[in-house]
């Protein structure tokens, strides 16, 4: 990926960010989720604008290529990963690396003790693969479907 640009986050991004998080959920979800548990990970119809306000609230660090936004990962102040999505058609070839390196440096320049992030079941074997370990199993209930992930964290 010779053409992969990592960037801090633009206004105007909001809208390809807000495709990307519900294109790769409902593309490739069913591999580890329920069609039921992937309609509530990402209720449609697309919420654009509360992604908006999301996204101004944490901006992300964005991921382009060819002129194209294809992931994203957000730092909060506290430390904690909040989002980190992929393009579904760009999965395994190293964009969440790229943009999960910036991040990092980031938190050691901020001089943040440690990262923690809730690791979905496609996030799990990538945070591990950063250095983070499972803290604690969470069961999350979103429109009354239960939503399995892993607290996970990596000291700096
Ligand atoms: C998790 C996610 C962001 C990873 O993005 P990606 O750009 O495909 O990740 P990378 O290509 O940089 O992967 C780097 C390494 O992580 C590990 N990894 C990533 N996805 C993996 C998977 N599905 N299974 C096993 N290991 C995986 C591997 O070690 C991989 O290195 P390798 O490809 O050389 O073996 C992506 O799968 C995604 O968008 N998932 C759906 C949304 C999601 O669950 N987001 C997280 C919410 S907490």
């Amino acid at each position: 990926m010779t053409k992969l640009v990592v960037r801090p986050y633009r206004t105007e991004d909001a809208r390809a960010l807000t495709d990307i998080f519900y294109d790769t959920v409902h593309r490739i979800g069913l591999v580890h989720y329920t069609q039921a548990q992937v309609n509530a990970w990402a209720p449609q119809p697309k919420e654009y604008e509360r992604w908006q306000q999301r996204l101004a609230q944490w901006p992300p660090i964005v991921a382009e290529f060819d002129g194209r936004v294809v992931g994203f990962i957000t730092l909060t102040p506290s430390g904690h990963i909040e989002w980190t999505y992929t393009h579904a058609d760009l999965q395994r070839q190293g964009i969440a690396s790229r943009l999960y390196r910036h991040l990092e440096q980031e938190a050691r320049q901020q001089r943040m003790g440690r990262l923690t992030v809730d690791a979905s079941r496609f996030a799990r074997p990538f945070f591990e693969a950063k250095g983070f370990a499972v803290v604690r199993e969470n069961q999350t209930v979103r429109q009354g479907e239960k939503l399995q992930n892993w607290r996970m964290e990596k000291r700096l």
